[in-house]
């Protein structure tokens, strides 16, 4: 049966034939372009969304490639959004100021594009009146519920169609598909992967990355040097933060005259090239499938790890014991499809809250895949040097600290000695 007759006999065909007009997130890569001729088949106009969240893999050229493409494919229309700045304002900027990084480690780059991709999919589909806004994610990872919660949060008569997960698409019959119709399939490097990217990072996943006892393969990565290659010379690149926010950078003393997307992927560029980037783990998915997943994240790993260097510097030492739970809250949250909603809006608003004073900049060592901190500078930060001193002319009076000590020391020795008194006049 060809896959066409295959689909309509699905479960919830229904759904489907009930749209006449429906928004597409398409890359210009295999499944999307699948989806865009099979939903016209199903007798659907389709518009298309591509957003450039600064994946490389599309960069400028590639987003206009997709774009013709789409047309080319029967697209009623094809509009191509440049999002990196908003993404860097109102998605990275907040993760940073979080600390964001999921169990510890995953700056959550494909969690935060996703809700900015659905805000511009919702869009589209208010201004040509579509029924449906459709994705082609698998029923399998997170992606399909950030699309999913987004498009409820934020328009919720809109219908969220997931056709590869509806359809249980697989890649042989797409490609026998795309020869038929004619769609060209894209061959790239490091195929059998699956690649989702933007200035955040890169996460890629399949293949031979799902044989969690062997090293991943050279050939997947693409933004981070092998550390057999990167060079022999440390650079000390410094950042600068201004109320939490990355303002600039500085490389061997000389300003870098970026700011926003352009530095972020300057920083991507360099810190790759030092071999600085990798996380390998095994992922709990939303839907409490363990993953082995991979990512190549340089300016995440080291902004956030430099942001969260000074923010001790700046804050309390009660506040950044309850930062650290909240920004383990807030990696939970983007990371599990709640970004547009109330407990999200609150944990920014706690962490906008932690922010007025973290300002400063953090020196960092980049060498043979490592980003060591060296040295960093507040000007309103809590750390007093002549307080802290072990030299002979510090602020600091020892004698404060005698009648603490018997104090903190006095719940301890109750528990360990419950009858003991030093004049026996206690009992
Ligand atoms: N596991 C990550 C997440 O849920 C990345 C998913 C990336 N998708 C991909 N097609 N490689 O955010």
């Amino acid at each position: 049966m060809d896959l066409l007759s295959q689909i309509k006999q699905s479960p919830n065909i229904s759904e489907y034939l009930a749209c006449k007009k429906v928004v597409l997130a398409y890359s210009g890569g295999l499944d999307t372009s699948i989806l865009l001729t099979l939903l016209q088949d199903l007798g659907m106009q389709v518009a298309t969304v591509t957003v450039d969240l600064g994946q490389k893999e599309y960069a400028a050229q590639g987003m206009e490639q997709a774009k013709q493409k789409a047309l080319k494919l029967g697209a009623i229309t094809a509009d191509v959004i440049e999002g990196k700045e908003e993404f860097v304002k109102d998605y990275v900027t907040p993760a940073v100021k979080a600390n964001c990084l999921y169990q510890g480690v995953y700056p959550c780059s494909t969690a935060l594009g996703r809700p900015l991709i659905v805000k511009y999919l919702v869009e589209a589909a208010h201004k040509i009146g579509a029924d449906a806004i459709v994705h082609g994610s698998t029923g399998k990872g997170n992606d399909y519920l950030r699309f999913e919660v987004s498009v409820k949060a934020l328009a919720p008569e809109l219908k969220v169609l997931a056709p590869v997960r509806d359809w249980q698409l697989n890649r042989d019959e797409e490609i026998e598909y795309a020869f038929v119709k004619g769609i060209s399939v894209p061959v790239k490097k490091g195929t059998g992967y699956s690649v989702d990217a933007n200035l955040w990072g890169r996460s890629v996943c399949g293949g031979p990355i799902e044989i969690e006892d062997q090293e991943v393969p050279e050939d997947a990565l693409d933004w981070v040097k092998p550390l057999l290659k990167t060079p022999d010379v440390a650079q000390i690149l410094t950042l600068h933060f201004t109320h939490g926010i990355l303002c600039g950078a500085d490389l061997d003393g000389q300003k870098m005259p970026l700011v926003g997307a352009a530095l972020i992927e300057e920083l991507n560029r360099l810190c790759g090239k030092h071999g600085i980037g990798i996380i390998d783990h095994i992922e709990d998915r939303v839907i409490g499938l363990k993953s082995r997943e991979y990512y190549e994240c340089p300016a995440a790993l080291v902004v956030i790890a430099a942001h969260a260097d000074l923010e001790k510097v700046c804050l309390p030492r009660e506040l950044n014991q309850l930062k650290s739970m909240m920004d383990q809250k807030f990696a939970e949250y983007a990371y599990g499809a709640l970004w547009h909603s109330p407990v999200m809006d609150a944990t920014n608003a706690f962490m906008d809250a932690t922010q007025a004073n973290v300002i400063g900049w953090v020196k960092v060592k980049l060498f043979k895949g490592a980003a060591h901190i060296i040295a960093r500078k507040a000007p309103d930060g809590q750390y007093q040097r002549v307080r802290a001193t072990y030299g002979k002319n510090s602020s600091f009076d020892q004698a404060d600290s005698n009648g603490f000590g018997a104090l903190y020391a006095l719940s301890t020795k109750t528990a360990r000695h419950p009858h003991w008194m030093a004049d026996k006049s206690g009992k």
